[in-house]
């Protein structure tokens, strides 16, 4: 799927939660930062970018797992693999699937190469619900407040905060190292 239809496809899906759009529009913004470090592979990170909030769209919810949902959603509208894969698997999905019982749902979904799967996490945990720019300890903290003790999101990603931060830390890493931001 090219960038500008992806962009228009996420608008209208998420036109009625103004949040999550967005919050969409700076993980957008933020893989264009990281365009030092992708290369060739910028334009698949931007276009899931984007799309990889849209399983929060009433006419994509089903599990109630977003990624998954997200994933499966694009899928169904003929979107690439690729994106469909990093939408399935963005930040902390594996652990949310596993929480929920999902995990053979989103492996529907091959994983995708790591160091893309970092970008596409470095991009949503530097984004705040607002949409502005924030540092991951932040962020997860903000998303363990906002689910609370109890709540699968909360735990999963209690799980998932170790190993989320070493991923926003490698790409942090090579954008330093590319002169980028
Ligand atoms: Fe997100």
């Amino acid at each position: 799927m090219k960038l500008s239809l992806a962009y228009r496809t996420a608008e209208s899906l998420l036109a009625g939660i103004p949040l999550r759009w967005a919050h969409s529009c700076r993980v957008f913004e933020q893989a264009r930062v990281l365009a030092p470090v992708l290369g060739a592979d910028e334009e698949v990170v931007r276009v899931a970018a984007i799309l990889h909030d849209v399983g929060y769209a009433p006419s994509a919810v089903d599990t109630g797992q977003h990624m998954i949902d997200g994933a499966r959603y694009l899928r169904r509208i003929g979107v690439d693999a690729e994106v469909c894969s990093l939408v399935a698997y963005h930040s902390s999905s594996e652990w949310e699937a596993a929480e929920l019982g999902l995990s053979a749902a989103l492996s529907e979904f091959r994983r995708p190469p790591s160091e893309l799967l970092d970008a596409i996490t470095y991009c949503d945990l530097t984004s705040g619900p607002d949409g502005t720019v924030v540092d991951p300890v932040s962020r997860l903290d903000e998303v363990l407040r906002r689910y609370g003790t109890g709540h699968v999101v909360h735990r999963a990603v209690s799980a998932a905060r170790p190993a989320l931060l070493a991923m926003v830390d490698r790409v942090a890493k090579r954008l330093a190292e590319s002169g980028g931001a």
